[in-house]
């Protein structure tokens, strides 16, 4: 069985679980899809490790838990060279990008996927950072926008493992989406559900970081950035409008008490952390906001627990489609991962 080459960006809280879940599906990769991965590079901050005939995984998986950069490890660690580099120089069938999200210049990830997409090399983000920035122009580099290009893939970019995308723009084909709600930020869906129960806003905070759900930059999920991102890349790819992030109007949760929380309570409503688009009539342009909104227990997305995430779509032939799932850590994210590469790969 010929080996598909992974080369796999980031080896942090993602790209870690990715290698782990590589190691436990094996055998049903090989026996439901005739795949047989090997990871042929890899980088971290401190440099990469290159093996054309595929990474001991195991081997990487422990530097990573020792707290160790890939470049570290015996022969094939690569003091002094990047993710790019790999990007550029390593021949591979599919990318993984994993690196911390950029929302100012989207670096390094929007680098990586350009030089990727450009040698013939499929695409695979868990960072949203490059398609915040740059979805037209990754869009055009790709199948996205041309088939026969290469793959360009970001499932685990809106919501983990929940299946945003492929819901909205698979399974809703030939139906008018009317309306879109979304609590895709698990960060704040979690801080706002543990102040809800008692716990004070910094200790929320804390652990979701513990919990390796949170983003580098915690202040990402808090002001609402990351939940807005995830509207960019709904709105570019579901509804179709070419999106960048200065079209929303963001509000993060920061300014959300516990007594808030307390008097949405005592009215039958939840106080969550909303994005939306709306639109008067389907000529009329959409508006795209996140915010903290108080919603009525009645409604789908105020019913979720801390670990869960959703969508709706409403339609105009097809109903309304919910989706919600339950995700504790980044496993689903690197699982949302692995399905991309199997869809490009199968
Ligand atoms: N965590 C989640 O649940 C989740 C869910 C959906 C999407 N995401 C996205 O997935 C991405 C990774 O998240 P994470 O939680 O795994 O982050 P993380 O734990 O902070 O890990 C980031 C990884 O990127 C590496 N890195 C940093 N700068 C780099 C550079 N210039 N070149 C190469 N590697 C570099 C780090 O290296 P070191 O190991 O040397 O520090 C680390 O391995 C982010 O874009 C995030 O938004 C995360």
């Amino acid at each position: 069985m010929k080996p598909t080459r992974l080369m796999l960006a980031g080896l942090g809280n993602v790209g870690r679980n990715f290698l782990q879940i590589l190691r436990s599906q094996a055998d049903l990769l090989r026996d439901r899809h005739g795949l047989r991965p090997i990871v042929v590079g890899v980088a971290d901050s401190g440099g990469a490790a290159v093996d054309p005939a595929g990474l001991d995984l195991d081997a990487l998986i422990a530097q990573k838990a020792a707290g160790r950069s890939v470049a570290r490890m015996v022969k094939v660690g690569r003091p002094g060279m990047g993710a790019i580099d790999i990007a550029r120089t390593v021949a591979a069938d599919v990318l993984l990008e994993a690196t911390p999200v950029n929302l100012q210049h989207g670096q390094p990830g929007l680098d990586i996927v350009r030089v990727a997409l450009e040698r013939g090399i499929h695409c695979v983000l868990a960072n949203k950072g490059p398609l915040a920035l740059a979805f037209q122009d990754l869009a055009a580099r790709s199948d996205w926008d041309r088939p026969g290009l290469p793959a360009l893939r970001f499932s685990a970019c809106v919501g983990g493992a929940l299946p945003t995308i492929n819901l909205g723009r698979r399974d809703l084909a030939g139906a008018r989406i009317l309306k879109v709600e979304a609590i895709v930020n698990g960060t704040c869906q979690g801080i706002l559900r543990a102040m809800e129960a008692g716990q004070d806003f910094a200790a929320a905070v804390a652990e979701m970081q513990r919990r390796g759900v949170a983003e580098t930059d915690p202040s990402l999920d808090v002001d609402g950035w990351d939940q807005a991102v995830k509207l960019v890349i709904i709105a570019n790819a579901v509804l179709r409008r070419p999106t960048v992030l200065s079209d929303l109007t963001v509000r993060g949760i920061r300014d959300v008490t516990a007594d808030d929380l307390r008097k949405a309570a005592a009215r039958g409503e939840r106080i969550v952390l909303l994005g939306s688009a709306t639109r008067d009539d389907p000529g009329a342009d959409w508006r795209l906001t996140v915010e903290p909104t108080s919603l009525p227990m009645s409604h789908r997305l105020a019913r979720m627990t801390g670990d869960e995430m959703g969508v709706v779509y409403y339609t105009d032939i097809a109903g309304v489609q919910h989706a919600t799932s339950e995700e504790a850590d980044a496993v689903p994210t690197a699982a949302a991962m692995l399905r991309d590469v199997i869809s490009i790969s199968t």
